[in-house]
Formats: structure tokens, C-alpha cells, sequence
């Protein structure tokens, strides 16, 4: 089966280096010099480029690469994903622009008719990420205060309209959170292509709505068994719906073409950590248990960066050197093609790539790593005739 590989585009800033802590690409952090896609000069004028020049860029090298398309992060510091992904259409030929969006952020009959709208003008190149938002002071500043699992719960009811509506011309609804009387698209829309749904979140609720809703059930990288045991549930809950589930998993990556070579990166990017960056590290806030599993992972204090290796090639503090989760594929060009194998023959049949710089590791990680996948499975076949 083939498998879906995806790069993220990093509408939160990008570092020039996982060895630095500044969010150094474009208009992020201030002007300084010898910067890509600055968007200001030296003088802190705009000089004619905005960050977006810099995600087109990210974007073709990841579909020159061959990179199915691209997941666009939604947070309280990033770019809108719904104002990007159309103008990055614009700049790519059949890349594809995942969407992660909190429904319940939009009313679920303008957004399905935007969405028809995009994919109408984009040529069925949109998919979603649903994400359903970790609590906490992030989700105030959506000003949005439902609980965790009434947030789940909206977000059901959300999906149910979206489709309703897209799949027929006279769709009703009478929901907790939502009522429609005889909505549905108009035709020419509806003939589009549905978006393929990947769904985030990791507690009881948000494997019950992906079992509901979801083509891909998204999860960040755990430790393979813990990965694994997830993945069962998910695909029993959507089993006793009578589906079948497919499963992805969202992971950066530092590969290089020595495994020292590789380490030598985190443990300079790790020697820069701040002691604020530390600070914030150690402390959690909201309700995500994706966030929480992972928390319970980590050492209290971790003084050297070896503290962190949880697992061969797996390393669990991504979080301190850039925003995100925390675990993540360091090695060498054949250990990470080799830890992706392991993950798909776990049962993921997609996954999000990313590596900072965002634009340079796309080229690096298509081209050395990519084509190393299935390597081993092949070289085992061959040896066992
Ligand atoms: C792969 C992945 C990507 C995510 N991306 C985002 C995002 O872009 N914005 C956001 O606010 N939350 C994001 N989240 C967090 C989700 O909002 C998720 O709903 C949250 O972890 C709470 O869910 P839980 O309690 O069910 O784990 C992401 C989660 C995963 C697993």
C-alpha cells in the first residue's frame, strides 16, 4: 500500500538551524542580515518580501522532492492556514495544503462552502487536520471555554454538518450545538471532491470522534508500543462502527550521514537552551492528554542532553530546541529510513515530516531518506532466500 508522505510548513517562523533558538527565517524575529525571505532590512523597513515567499519556497522544494503536500500548523502565533493554502496553491503544481483547524471555530456551512470553494479552485488539492485544542490559556485566546469534552463533542457535531451539507441539497440537523433546516451546497460545489480528514487528539473522546470521522487518525511520535497500543483502539473504536481505520503519525527528524554526525546537532542545540526556555519546558498547562502522555515521559530535570534518548534513535526533547512536540528521529540517513519502516510496519500508513530549517531538510530528508524506506524490508526478503 502506498504510504503518504507529507512535510509541515512552518507558519510559526522557521530556524536557520535546530542549533539555534531564533526564529531567524523571515519576519518572525528582527531584521538581521543574510536572512532568507527577510521581509525586512537592515533598517527594519519591509523590503517587498513576506513570509509567505519563504513558506512557496518550502512548499516547491517539498513537491519537487515528492512530497504529497503539506500540513499547515493553526496556534495563536502562526498564519491563518485557510488565507495561506490557496496562495500557495498558486505556486505549486499538485502539492496538497492540510488545513489544521479547531471546528467550532466557523460555522460548519460557510467553512464546508469555503472548503468546496478551494477545492473548486485549487483542483481537490485541500485536506484537514482536526484538531480539537488542548485547553488552557490557548484556548482563551480563541475565546473559547467549553470543556474538553464538549469540545469533542462540537467538534462531532460539526463534521456531521460539514458532510451533511456537502452530500446533499436538503440536509436538516437538530444538534446540541447545531441546528440546520434544509441547507445543503449548491450542486456545482458539491460535485467537488470531500477533503480527506486526519484527526488529532489523544484522549478517550478524540478517538471515539476519529473512529466517527476521521480517514487518517493523526498522533505525534510516542514510543513505538505505547504508539501501537493507541493505534489498536483507535482502529476497535472505528471497527465497531463497521470501518476500517488508517493511521499516520506527525515527526520531525534530524538525519544526517553519520549517526554522530546527527547527535552532534542536538547536543549543540541543546547547549543553547535558555534557562526561561527551561523553565517553560517543565511547567504544562491545559487539558490535551496528547500533551500529558508525552509530559509523563520526561525526566524532571534533564542536564544533559543524553538524558533525553528514550528509545534507539528516538530523542524526547524537541520541545526545548523548537516549539511542538517532543519526540522525534535522530540518526543517520539509513537509522531514520529504518525507524520510519519500523513505524510503518506498527500500522502507519501516512506521515508528517518536518526538520528545521524547514526548506533545506525537505531537499535533505526526500532525497536521502525517503528513498532509503523499504531498504531493510528488501535487504530481509533477500537474505531469507
Ligand atoms: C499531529 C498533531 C498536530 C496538532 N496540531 C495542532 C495545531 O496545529 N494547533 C493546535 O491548536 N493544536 C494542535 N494539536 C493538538 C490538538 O488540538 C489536540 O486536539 C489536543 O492534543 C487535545 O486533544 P487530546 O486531549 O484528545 O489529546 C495537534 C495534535 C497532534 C497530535
Amino acid at each position: 500500500m502506498a504510504i503518504d508522505f507529507h512535510w509541515r510548513l512552518p507558519t510559526h517562523g522557521c530556524h536557520s538551524s535546530i542549533r539555534t533558538h531564533n526564529y531567524d527565517r523571515g519576519d518572525w524575529s528582527p531584521a538581521d542580515d543574510h536572512r532568507i525571505a527577510p521581509g525586512l532590512d537592515a533598517n527594519g523597513e519591509a523590503d517587498g518580501h513576506a513570509y509567505i515567499d519563504h513558506l512557496a519556497e518550502i512548499a516547491k522544494a517539498a513537491e519537487s522532492v515528492g512530497f504529497l503536500g503539506g500540513l499547515i500548523p493553526s496556534f495563536p502565533n502562526t498564519d491563518d492556514p485557510w488565507v495561506i493554502s490557496p496562495l500557495l496553491a498558486r505556486e505549486t503544481k499538485a502539492f496538497r495544503f492540510m488545513i489544521a483547524f479547531q471546528p467550532g471555530f466557523g460555522n460548519p456551512v460557510q467553512v464546508a462552502r469555503a472548503s468546496a470553494s478551494l477545492q473548486r479552485a485549487t483542483g481537490g488539492r485541500s485536506l484537514f487536520n482536526i484538531i480539537t485544542g488542548g485547553g488552557g490559556p490557548a484556548q482563551l485566546w480563541w475565546g473559547d471555554s467549553f470543556s474538553h469534552d464538549d469540545r469533542y463533542g462540537r467538534t462531532s457535531e460539526w463534521l456531521d454538518v460539514f458532510r451533511g451539507v456537502w452530500n446533499s441539497d436538503d440536509f436538516s440537523y437538530k444538534g446540541r450545538f447545531y441546528q440546520v433546516e434544509h441547507g445543503g451546497l449548491p450542486a456545482q460545489l458539491r460535485a467537488e471532491e470531500f477533503p480527506e480528514m486526519w484527526f488529532s487528539g489523544s484522549s478517550e473522546a478524540a478517538l471515539q470522534v476519529a473512529a466517527k470521522h476521521a480517514d487518517y487518525y493523526l498522533s505525534w511520535l510516542e514510543p513505538f508500543a505505547q504508539l501501537a497500543d493507541k493505534f489498536a483502539k483507535v482502529k476497535e473504536r472505528t471497527a465497531e462502527l463497521g470501518g476500517e481505520q488508517k493511521c499516520a503519525i506527525r515527526v520531525d527528524l534530524v538525519a544526517r550521514k553519520t549517526e554522530e554526525e546527527a547527535w552532534y546537532e542536538i547536543r549543540r542545540g541543546f547547549e543553547n537552551v535558555s534557562e526561561a526556555t527551561r523553565d517553560q519546558w517543565r511547567a504544562r498547562a491545559g487539558d490535551s492528554v496528547g500533551a500529558a502522555r508525552l509530559a509523563a515521559l520526561r525526566p524532571s530535570e534533564a542536564s544533559r542532553w543524553e538524558d533525553l534518548i528514550i528509545a534507539p534513535n528516538l530523542w524526547g526533547g524537541f520541545n526545548l530546541l523548537r516549539g511542538g512536540p517532543s519526540i522525534g528521529i535522530v540518526g543517520s540517513y539509513e537509522q531514520c529510513a529504518e525507524r520510519l519502516d519500523d513505524l510503518i510496519r506498527l500500522g502507519a500508513d501516512g506521515f508528517i515530516l518536518a526538520g528545521t530549517p524547514h526548506l533545506e531538510e525537505a531537499w535533505r530528508v526526500g532525497e536521502e531518506v525517503l528513498p532509503l524506506l523499504g531498504h531493510n524490508a528488501q535487504a530481509l526478503l533477500e537474505a531469507a532466500e
